[in-house]
């Protein structure tokens, strides 16, 4: 952050530039979502069949509700529940169970994630994982139990190194140095998309490639009727994005006036689903020598899909001819400091939210939610865990993140009405949003939005989802999201200083940006 600026008595942070804001936002998309996450929805998903509802999902809500958090944030100059609170009182709510769900809910189990990534990161100095890298991770690794109900016991190794994780997301957001993240930035996000090129021109030489290769850009069109693959391309696409993470809003409220705000909510989206698609061939690539190594068909060869990235990744390192152990280490601490980048901004989301309602200091919210956070990862960190993060990752994805999506569309297209966000985005830059937009915020995106939570509510009510028992599912999942909601109803209940609602004067970039 450049300088900052004093609205209502209140100092608000500012980017030194709009390529820092990028960095920034660009910084918080991409990270394990575009990695692990996002090749394993497309593996589970029937690989290609997976693309183009991706695709879709990227055009008919990912940029449109993008665009729509950038102008909210950077016209109210506000963190989420303070954006929705001066649309209307009654609206608050939804700006603050986007940042509790998603510090209470997504953060707990990412930073466990990002642990695995920095126990990988010593792995790799001795490929440990050996031979048979399926094996290695679930049994010795993650000592997986064989239900959600059967826990097991924390394990040592992902307490230190989540731990770890926890500090080191401290130690960055404690100091606000958001010079100190867009730096590491600057030099592993260019080493992380080195070493997956490397990653995927290597994978692509491996004897059976071409067929991983062919079952992740071949559509199939008889999946496309399956609603679960559209939910999941859904979810996928606002996690990816950090949609309804309350972050796009509270980083675009420390723009300064007159920002191309659509050109970058473009630049943004485009980065970071170009980056999963390239990831894609490394990953298939290894799936398709994994099929043909073990003689089975390309979508049978991983049995749990979170851990995809932590089989085959180690899988394909082994392979390479050179420099193995080096890669190795290089890979997965690229996406230590992916995950942690993401991770930061998380924590910034709901810091900003807090410290622009009460009087709190920002140290003492950033060290109370790191050591809470801690405390909540620990169920995470068992050895049953993995379903503990399946069953959470799926409600909070593609309920809790989709469902925030459609209120926003809702709130902002009728309460704030859309026409007039559209008026204000295109007086900042160059970019300009047709009417088209208005119509994709109140119609096309919260229909499809609706129906596909309606239809995948009522699919998983009768069948249940992936096998876990209904009690697992409601005692894990809705739960969750309902006990972050009624805490989101009470904090916005509390009253604001009359103050923090008026309408601010916020710098022009000329001011700013020299
Ligand atoms: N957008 C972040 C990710 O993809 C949360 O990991």
């Amino acid at each position: 952050m450049g300088g900052s600026t004093a609205v209502g008595g209140h100092k608000r942070g500012m980017f030194s530039s709009n390529f820092g804001f990028l960095l920034a936002a660009i910084g918080s998309a991409i990270g394990l979502g575009n990695i692990w996450r996002f090749s394993y929805m497309a593996y589970t998903n029937g690989g290609g069949a997976f693309l183009i509802p991706y695709v879709i999902a990227l055009l008919t809500a990912g940029i449109p509700l993008l665009i729509l958090e950038y102008g909210l944030g950077h016209r109210e100059h506000a963190s989420a529940p303070l954006a929705f609170a001066k649309l209307n009182r009654r609206t608050e709510w939804l700006g603050w169970w986007m940042p509790l769900f998603v510090m209470f809910g997504i953060m707990f189990y990412y930073q466990v994630v990002i642990g695995w990534c920095a126990n990988f990161v010593i792995f790799s100095l001795d490929l440990r994982w050996g031979a048979d890298t399926q094996e290695f991770f679930l049994k010795k690794f993650l000592g997986l139990t064989a239900s959600p109900g059967e826990l097991g016991g924390v394990r040592p190794l992902i307490a230190v190194s989540t731990g770890l994780m926890w500090l080191g997301t401290w130690f960055i957001t404690f100091q606000a140095v958001h010079r100190g993240i867009e730096r590491a930035c600057k030099i592993f996000m260019p080493l992380l998309l080195l070493t997956t090129l490397i990653l995927v021109g290597w994978g692509m030489t491996l004897p059976g490639a071409w067929e991983g290769i062919r079952y992740y850009l071949m559509p199939n069109w008889g999946k496309l009727l399956d609603l679960k693959v559209w939910m999941a391309a859904y979810g996928q696409i606002f996690f990816t994005l950090s949609i309804s993470f309350g972050i796009m809003i509270a980083y675009a409220s420390y723009l300064p006036r007159k920002v191309d705000l659509v050109q970058n909510a473009v630049i943004t989206s485009l980065t970071n689903c170009i980056y999963s698609f390239i990831v894609g061939f490394a990953v298939f690539a290894v799936l398709g020598y994994l099929a043909m190594a073990k003689g089975l068909p390309v979508d049978q060869v991983i049995k749990a899909g979170p851990t995809l990235a932590f089989v085959v990744f180690p899988e394909a390192i082994s392979k390479l001819p050179f420099l193995r152990e080096l890669f190795g280490v290089l890979f997965f601490s690229a996406l230590v400091i992916a995950g942690l980048s993401s991770g930061v901004s998380i924590i910034e989301a709901f810091t900003s939210a807090v410290t622009d309602k009460f009087k709190i200091s920002r140290k003492l919210v950033v060290t109370l939610l790191c050591v809470t956070g801690y405390l909540g990862s620990l169920v995470f960190m068992t050895g049953g865990g993995l379903y503990w993060l399946d069953i959470v990752d799926h409600f909070l994805n593609q309920y809790g993140l989709v469902l925030a999506g459609l209120l926003q569309c809702v709130f902002v297209g009728y309460i704030l009405k859309a026409g007039v966000l559209r008026r204000y985005i295109n007086k900042q830059g160059r970019l300009r949003l047709s009417k088209g937009w208005d119509y994709m915020i109140k119609y096309l995106t919260p229909i499809i939005l609706l129906i596909m939570l309606v239809r995948s509510l009522t699919g998983e009510i009768l069948k249940g989802y992936e096998g876990y028992s209904t009690s697992a599912l409601l005692g894990i999942g809705v739960s969750w999201l309902l006990a972050t909601l009624t805490a989101a109803v009470v904090l916005s209940i509390y009253p604001w200083e009359p103050s923090r609602l008026r309408a601010d004067h916020v710098p022009e970039s000329d001011e700013l940006f020299r």
